[in-house]
């Protein structure tokens, strides 16, 4: 399979790409990183970025970062950049990125626990993670050409062990499932 994992420098990235780059072809993307430069919080952006790397059977986002704080420190621009990178990042992946997808690709996203059991300084989180989850849902109804789509929603990824959260993403991008939350470390 050709691959495009987003994130792949971060640390659920670092655990999948040695067994993923094992079996298949992967591109890595990030802002900073990886084979080609995307920012997911810009829709040009992820554009473009589909016009550059074609031909693709699965797409990994391990990218999107939200704010953890008391909801009394919550500020718009925090809730905001929280929506933009995580919400309609992944999101945006999906959107746009259905249309240059293989028959029969699947997207793997990433939510997390807090969207399902939430914790204290955590709202901005919860809200991003359980905004995925529902997407993820609805989304795998309507997408065509065989197309499939999934979110990994892992608890705190360094207590898990690393064979765990590889297993995780591996049953949504070989597996054939869709529409399901893979939840791990709850
Ligand atoms: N780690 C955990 O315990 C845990 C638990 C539950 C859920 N999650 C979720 O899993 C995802 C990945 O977590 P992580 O801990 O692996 O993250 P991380 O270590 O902070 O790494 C994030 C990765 O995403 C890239 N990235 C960040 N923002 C981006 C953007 N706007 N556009 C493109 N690439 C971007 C970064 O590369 P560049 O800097 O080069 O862009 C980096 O490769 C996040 O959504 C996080 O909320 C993590």
């Amino acid at each position: 399979m050709k691959i495009l994992v987003i994130g792949a420098s971060g640390m659920i990235g670092r655990i999948l790409l040695p067994e993923l780059q094992k079996k298949h072809e992967v591109i890595t993307a990030g802002r900073s990183s990886g084979d080609v430069r995307v920012d997911i919080s810009s829709f040009a952006s992820i554009e473009n970025l589909f016009k550059e790397v074609k031909e693709l059977d699965a797409v990994v986002c391990v990218a999107g970062t939200t704010f953890s704080g008391p909801i009394q420190n919550v500020t718009g621009e925090h809730l905001i950049s929280g929506i933009q990178n995580k919400v309609l990042g992944q999101t945006g992946l999906v959107i746009v990125g259905q249309h240059y997808l293989n028959d029969g690709g699947s997207f793997t996203l990433t939510s997390g626990k807090l969207g399902e059991q939430p914790a204290p300084q955590n709202a901005v989180k919860a809200l991003a993670n359980g905004a995925l989850n529902s997407f993820v849902v609805a989304a795998a109804m309507d997408l065509d050409r065989g197309i499939r789509i999934n979110a990994v929603s892992p608890g705190q990824v360094s207590i898990i062990p690393p064979q765990e959260v590889l297993n995780a993403y591996l049953h949504s991008i070989e597996g054939t499932t869709s529409g399901e939350v893979i939840k791990l470390g709850y």
